[in-house]
């Protein structure tokens, strides 16, 4: 891809996202998952870590072989096992990539008890093994955001000489802040020999609610690649979700100029199967495919989306594939949304019926939380076996 603007997306819902609690899928699940996510125009689709189960590595070369369009990448820890392992199952696929990362911040550090400098030769070696394997490779230093800028500058200067092509930036505990993610890919751009030539990636988790935030950021300071899950899945609060970086970028090109390739209109398809299969619910508020996300309740919303749809709507539910009605029906309702209701349930109704029914109505639904159409159509019975 040569346009400047354009960004990659980098969907991780197979892999960051399975890791959350009680979010295991089955192998036919995976499969039509990344099927869905291939159809969509997804560019990357992480599809697992192979070393860690034989269902991981089963899943990942089945997904590199059916793969039609995405690159499949699997991960791997800076060991060479973990390396070889996921080199034998992403190899299958049109576009393989290896991703390879280590915990450079100093907390991570001495987990495996290494110093800077051996820290820095494992990433040397490992890096240069992936390389030497598959031409597409990324590296990331995990808890980029807490690791000294020295320090990283050094060792992204040594992955992007031992061949690695994409450097991805970790926000892994969800630490950092919009002005903060944007200087921090613009630092290592600028200062990193060898940065212009590679992709750099923003990887945000959501434990502060920044997560979107966080990776639109990155971009505006030169990431060119957004990891993301479908409905934010992921460990703890989350990861960045795919449809909310992607309708950003869609709604908002005016500041944020970039362009994807993603399908949109495949995005409540995928979002309600990933909750189905990972059994993981979407809150009914959550931006894009929440269950209100286009809905209107109060009287004034729904009379001026009545009259122009866009005094509260700012995409159209049609954009992410939503073919549904905009609106609920319920006791901040007003009579202009009632009329409109009843005439799509087939009930042209005059202005005495109408005053009569929205009495009526009013009374249900202070009793009820939502109004039903099923509701509406026995008052209007109800009301014609009263006359
Ligand atoms: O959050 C994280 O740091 C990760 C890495 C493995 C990229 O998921
Ligand atoms: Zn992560």
């Amino acid at each position: 891809m040569t346009d400047p603007d354009y960004v990659r997306i980098f969907d991780t819902t197979l892999r960051d996202g399975e890791q959350s609690p009680g979010a295991t899928m089955s192998h036919s699940e995976k499969l039509e998952i990344a099927s869905m996510l291939d159809e969509m125009g997804v560019d990357i689709i992480e599809a697992g870590f192979p070393i860690a189960s034989e269902g991981d590595f089963a899943a990942v070369s089945e997904i590199a072989k059916r793969s039609q369009n995405s690159v499949i990448c699997g991960l791997a820890r800076a060991q060479i096992p973990d390396i070889d392992r996921c080199w034998e199952a992403v190899k299958h696929a049109r576009q393989p990539r290896i991703h390879t990362f280590i915990g450079t911040s100093p907390l991570h550090r001495a987990i495996p008890n290494l110093d800077m400098d051996q820290m820095a030769e494992r990433i040397e070696q490992t890096v240069t093994h992936a390389r030497n394997l598959c031409e597409d490779v990324q590296w990331s230093p995990m808890d980029a955001t807490r690791t000294e800028h020295d320090y990283l500058c050094r060792v992204v200067e040594i992955a992007i000489k031992c061949g690695a092509t994409t450097i991805n930036i970790p926000d892994t505990v969800g630490y950092t802040a919009p002005l903060e993610s944007a200087d921090l890919i613009r630092m290592l751009l600028n200062r990193v020999p060898g940065a212009d030539g590679v992709i750099f990636s923003t990887h945000c988790h959501n434990d502060l609610g920044m997560a979107t935030a966080n990776s639109l950021a990155a971009v505006a300071g030169g990431a060119r690649q957004i990891e993301c899950t479908i409905n934010g899945l992921g460990e703890r609060a989350g990861n960045t979700a795919l449809e909310e970086v992607v309708m950003a970028m869609r709604v908002r090109n005016d500041i944020m100029p970039y362009a994807t390739r993603i399908d949109t209109t495949k995005i409540m398809g995928l979002s309600r199967r990933v909750s189905q299969v990972s059994g993981f619910v979407v809150q009914p508020n959550k931006a894009i495919v929440g269950k209100n996300a286009f809905l209107h309740e109060s009287g004034i919303h729904q009379d001026g989306v009545l009259k122009n749809v866009e005094t509260f709507e700012i995409m159209k539910p049609a954009d992410i594939g939503l073919n549904e009605a905009n609106i609920a029906m319920g006791k901040h309702s007003g009579r202009a949304a009632l009329r409109a209701k009843l005439s799509e349930l087939g009930y042209e109704v005059g202005d005495n019926q109408l005053k009569d029914i929205f009495v009526r109505f009013k009374s249900l639904a202070d009793r009820k939380k939502e109004v039903f159409d099923e509701d509406l159509v026995a008052l209007m019975q109800d009301s014609a076996a009263n006359t």
